[in-house]
C-alpha cells in the first residue's frame, strides 16, 4: 500500500466566549476536533491546530465592569482557566491566542479594509434601543418585556420563551432594558454593513464544493435559497472591541473579529512570520482549512465567513464539522440538578480526562447529533471497555513475560499469529470521516476477540506445565495477545493520548504511528507491566454531580440579570452571584427597524438549534 500524500492541515475549534469556564458542554468539540488531529498526525500529516479566546463585545464588556476590574485584566483570567483546562483534558493546541490582540486588531483592520475596497461595506443609519441610564445602545438580548404574539412577560427582545415567536426588540409590549431597568429610547446611529447579499453566487459555489454534512450543507441551502440580507457589522461605544479605524465611535461586531481570530492565532504560533500566513490564509493555498464549531454557529461560518474571505480576496474553508449539543443524563444540562458539570470540577472529583474523551468519541460521528451523557451509561462503560477489555489484555499477559521469560516477547507469534497483515483502510477511512464510535466498536471487537482467546488458551493453566512445548505456546500466546494490546493502542491513541503513552512506556517501544501496526514487537524486551487505568466508581461521579449542584434563588423581575442567557447546550435560565455572565447561544444583535421576520428565519414551535442568520 502506497503512503497517502502528505497532506496539510489548518484545523481550528470554535472560539469559547471569555466570560466563564469550560463546561462539559464546550468539550464535545474540542474533544472531537482533538482526537481528527492526532489522528491526521499519526498518518504523518503536517497539521496546525490552533484555537483562541473570543474576547469582545457587549456581555463581557459588562462582566467585567461586574467584576470591577477592566475588561483585560478579566479576559485575561478567563483565559488562563481556558488554557489550563484544555490542557488537562489533552486539547493539544499548537497555539491558543485570544482575539484581543495586536495579530487579530491589524488582521481585522486588513480585511475590513479589503471588504471596503471591493465595494462589500455600506453605511447606512438604523434606530436602536438605547439605555439613557446606563449611556449605551442595547442588545436585542438585553431588552425584555411582553411577548407581542402571546402576551407572556418578560421576554427577551428577539424572541419568546413561551411561544417561539421570532421579532424585533421594537415591538415588544412595555419594554425595559434588562441593565437598569428603564424604557429604552429609540435612537438613530449609522452601521457598516457587510453586503452579503452581493456575494451570495460565490457562497453558493463554495457550499457545493466544500465538505461540510448534508444536512448543514442543506440547512445553508435553505438560508441561501431564501436570499442572504446584508449584515451589521457595527457596534456604537461603549464596546470592548476594535474601534473601526477612521470611524471614531464605531467598533467591529465581536463577530465580525472572531473568525479572523483563527488566523491571529495561527499567524501568533507563526511567530509573526507573514510568508508562512499567507501560504495558508492566501487564495492560492494548497493548504487545507477545517473549523470545528457547535451547531449553533453554522450560519456564522457557512455563510458570512465564507462570503468575507471571498470579499476580502482569502481561501474559503475546506470543510466545516459541526457537533450537536451535550445532554446529561437524557435533559438539557441543569444547574440545580447538578448536570451544569464544568470542566474543572469532572477533575477536581478525580476523574480522569481521558474516560469522557473515551465516552464522547464513542457517541460521536460526521452527523450533527446531539449526545448523551448518562452517568450510568458512563461508568459502566468505561469499566467495561477500557479496563475489562482492553488493558486487561496486558494485565493478563504481562506478569507471564516477565517472570517467565525475563520480559523478552517471543520470536515468533507461531499458531495466534494473525492470518495476514492488519486491514487498517477501513480504520483509517472511518477516523478521516470522524466516525469514532465506529473505531471504538473495531477496537473493541479486537479486544473481545482477543480476550476469547485468552479465556480459550488459558496462559494460567499453561504456566503450570513447564515443558518445552508448553512453555513455546505460553510464550507466543502471550506475545500475541499484547501484539493485538498494542494494534488496539494505536488504534485508540489519538481517543486516549495520556493512556497510550503509557503503554508506550510499558511496551518500551518508540510511540506509536499508524505506519508501525504491521511491525509486531518480536524478541523485543518490555517493562513490567504497571496499571494502566481504574476502574470508575459511581460514588465519585455523584460527587461530580453534588458539587455541581446550584442553588437557585428565582430572580426579582426588576432587577434582570446579564447572566440570564441561555448557554451553549445548557439550561435556558440561570442566575449565580458566582458565576461570571454567559452569553446567548450567539451574540445579541442590535435591535434595528427592521424586523427579523425579514430574515430568511425558520418559525418552529421548539428551540431552532440552527441559528437563522441574524443579518437584518
Ligand atoms: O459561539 C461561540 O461560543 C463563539 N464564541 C464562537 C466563535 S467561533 C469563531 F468564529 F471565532
Ligand atoms: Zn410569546
Amino acid at each position: 500500500m502506497t503512503a497517502p500524500a502528505r497532506r496539510k492541515l489548518f484545523v481550528t475549534n470554535a472560539l469559547p466566549y471569555a466570560n466563564g469556564p469550560l463546561h462539559l458542554g464546550h468539550l464535545v468539540g474540542y474533544i472531537q476536533a482533538d482526537v481528527w488531529v492526532r489522528f491526521q498526525r499519526m498518518q504523518g500529516h503536517e497539521v496546525t491546530y490552533v484555537c483562541a479566546d473570543d474576547a469582545h463585545g457587549t456581555p463581557i464588556m459588562l462582566a467585567a465592569e461586574k467584576a470591577g476590574v477592566a475588561p483585560e485584566t478579566f479576559i485575561a483570567g478567563i483565559k488562563t482557566g481556558h488554557e489550563q483546562d484544555f490542557a488537562a483534558f489533552h486539547i493539544a493546541f499548537d497555539h491558543y491566542h485570544s482575539t484581543h490582540s495586536e495579530e487579530n486588531r491589524v488582521l481585522s483592520e486588513r480585511i475590513y479594509a479589503a471588504l471596503e475596497k471591493g465595494g462589500y461595506i455600506a453605511t447606512r443609519e438604523i434606530e436602536q434601543a438605547y439605555d439613557p441610564v446606563k449611556g449605551m445602545f442595547l442588545p436585542d438580548r438585553y431588552i425584555k418585556g411582553i411577548c407581542p404574539n402571546c402576551g407572556t412577560p418578560d421576554q427577551y427582545g428577539d424572541n419568546c420563551e413561551n411561544c417561539s415567536a421570532t421579532y424585533s426588540a421594537r415591538e415588544l409590549k412595555e419594554p425595559f432594558s434588562v441593565l437598569s431597568g428603564v424604557a429604552p429610547e429609540w435612537r438613530p446611529s449609522e452601521h457598516y454593513f457587510f453586503t452579503l447579499s452581493k456575494l451570495q453566487a460565490a457562497v453558493e459555489s463554495w457550499l457545493a464544493r466544500a465538505e461540510v454534512h448534508s444536512s448543514v450543507k442543506a440547512k445553508l441551502n435553505e438560508w441561501i435559497e431564501a436570499g442572504l440580507k446584508d449584515w451589521d457589522i457595527s457596534r456604537d461605544a461603549p464596546y470592548f472591541g476594535f474601534e473601526i479605524p477612521g470611524k471614531p465611535g464605531k467598533y467591529f461586531y465581536v463577530w465580525l473579529d472572531a473568525p479572523i481570530g483563527y488566523f491571529a492565532s495561527l499567524l501568533a504560533h507563526l511567530g509573526g512570520d507573514q510568508a508562512g500566513l499567507e501560504a495558508i490564509i492566501g487564495a492560492d493555498s494548497t493548504a487545507e482549512m477545517w473549523h470545528f464549531i457547535g451547531k449553533d454557529i453554522v450560519n456564522f461560518h457557512g455563510l458570512f465567513w465564507p462570503a468575507m474571505l471571498r470579499g476580502s480576496g482569502l481561501r474559503k474553508p475546506t470543510g466545516i464539522s459541526v457537533n450537536g449539543y451535550l445532554t446529561v443524563d437524557g435533559a438539557k444540562m441543569s444547574k440545580s440538578r447538578g448536570t451544569f458539570i464544568k470542566a474543572r470540577t469532572y477533575l477536581d472529583v478525580g476523574l480522569n480526562p481521558e474516560y469522557l474523551r473515551y465516552y464522547f468519541a464513542a457517541k460521536l460521528g460526521p452527523g450533527v447529533v446531539d449526545i448523551d451523557l448518562n452517568l450510568e451509561d458512563f461508568v459502566a462503560r468505561v469499566n467495561s471497555d477500557l479496563v475489562g477489555k482492553y488493558v486487561n489484555i496486558a494485565s493478563r499477559c504481562a506478569g507471564f513475560i516477565t517472570k517467565l521469560f525475563g520480559g523478552r516477547l517471543a520470536d515468533s507469534m507461531g499458531t495466534f499469529a494473525p492470518p495476514s497483515d492488519w486491514q487498517t483502510q477501513g480504520w483509517t477511512n472511518n477516523y478521516e470521516e470522524r466516525e469514532f464510535g465506529a473505531v471504538i466498536r473495531d477496537a473493541m471487537m479486537l479486544a473481545d476477540r482477543e480476550n476469547e482467546r485468552l479465556q480459550r488458551v488459558a496462559p494460567w493453566k499453561l504456566a503450570n506445565d513447564d515443558s518445552p512445548e508448553a512453555r513455546t505456546k505460553l510464550h507466543q500466546i502471550c506475545t500475541a495477545a499484547l501484539d493485538t494490546f498494542r494494534v488496539i493502542s494505536i488504534l485508540l491513541k489519538p481517543i486516549l493520548p495520556n493512556t497510550v503513552a503509557e503503554a508506550e512506556k510499558f511496551l518500551n517501544c518508540a510511540p506509536l504511528t499508524w505506519a508501525c501496526i504491521n511491525q509486531p514487537l518480536l524478541g523485543h524486551t518490555i517493562n513490567d507491566y504497571q496499571p494502566l487505568l481504574t476502574r470508575v466508581d459511581r460514588p465519585t461521579v455523584q460527587k461530580m454531580v453534588e458539587a455541581s449542584k446550584e442553588d437557585l434563588a428565582p430572580s426579582a423581575k426588576s432587577a434582570p440579570s446579564s447572566n440570564s442567557a441561555p448557554a451553549k447546550g445548557g439550561e435556558a435560565k440561570t442566575a449565580t452571584a458566582a458565576d461570571a455572565p454567559r452569553l446567548p447561544p450567539h451574540p445579541p444583535s442590535p435591535s434595528t427597524t427592521s424586523p427579523r421576520s425579514n430574515c430568511a428565519s425558520p418559525a418552529s414551535k421548539t428551540r431552532n438549534p440552527w441559528k437563522a442568520p441574524t443579518s437584518c
